[in-house]
């Protein structure tokens, strides 16, 4: 099986070449990415999960939250993720509304993804188990989601480290839905003792954010990693100030402009 990283072959990554990278204790990344830009530069970079999560909703579609995104504002979104890369698993993450309700409701929702938007698996938030065990039979791989479950931010009292008191029931619902058949499951804030002991007992990846170090891979929401957002929470790394980048070239585009130095010999056409 060739590496996650640095492999020869161009082709998109499987959940198998996932669950391979486990056994052999290879750590990989997810990135978020909801549109075609991202998905092109994160695609060159070999990063083979895309996620375009429902963290849209407070990194692309202006709103508080993830609560009010919904299935047509995510599936063009998906398709141009899908479009725009060549080697990326795509992950389309399943809105709060659209899948909790009955597994049938959930096998509608990610048809819709995998038929309208080309979604190679879905993510869903919370031990659903009979969902999961119902699109799994129906050949739709399934990510999982414990922790801090951001649908249910209300319910949770906020964004708020999850398992300080019940870390057994996050353990028991993670291994529930590797039982179920999911074939990864995102760990998110909660400590890093905690989720190192869900990452021993799991035999599928773990991908931890605000989870430590010991998880089998990490994600970031792609504007927290590029520096972008206002005011990114403590789990995040800026690895860049694009947010400072884009300021500046926007700000001199207008001096420019305002001091005839734009469009230059170079832009104009004779
Ligand atoms: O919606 C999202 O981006 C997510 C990740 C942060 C895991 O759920």
């Amino acid at each position: 099986m060739e590496p996650l990283y640095g492999g020869g072959a161009h082709r998109r990554t499987t959940i198998l070449d996932l669950a391979a990278a486990k056994k052999r204790g290879e750590k990989w990344v997810m990135l978020t990415s909801y549109e075609q830009m991202t998905a092109e530069i994160f695609d060159e970079a070999g990063i083979p999960v895309l996620l375009v999560g429902d963290s849209a909703g407070n990194n692309f579609l202006g709103l508080e939250n993830t609560i009010p995104v919904c299935v047509d504002e995510l599936i063009p979104m998906v398709r141009a993720v899908v479009s725009a890369s060549s080697r990326a698993l795509v992950i389309a993450d399943l809105p709060f509304g659209s899948y909790e309700a009955t597994p049938e409701v959930a096998l509608a929702t990610s048809t819709r993804f995998f038929k309208e938007a080309g979604a190679m698996g879905v993510k869903l938030e919370g031990a659903h188990i009979e969902t999961i065990e119902k699109l799994v039979a129906c050949g739709i791989p399934v990510m999982g989601h414990v922790g801090l479950t951001p649908q249910s931010l209300h319910q949770l009292g906020g964004y708020r480290v999850q398992g300080r008191s019940d870390g057994d029931v996050i353990l028991d619902a993670a291994l529930a839905i590797e039982k179920a058949g999911a074939f990864a499951i995102v760990l998110e804030l909660m400590s890093a003792e905690l989720a190192a002991k869900i990452t021993a007992a799991l035999s599928i990846p773990t991908i931890g954010i605000g989870a430590g170090v010991n998880c089998d891979a990490q994600v970031l929401v792609w504007t927290d990693l590029m520096g972008i957002t206002k005011n990114p929470p403590k789990l995040a790394k800026a690895y860049r100030n694009l947010r400072a980048e884009m300021l500046a070239a926007a700000t001199e585009f207008a001096t420019d402009v305002k001091n005839g130095e734009f469009p230059g010999a170079s832009q104009t056409y004779k």
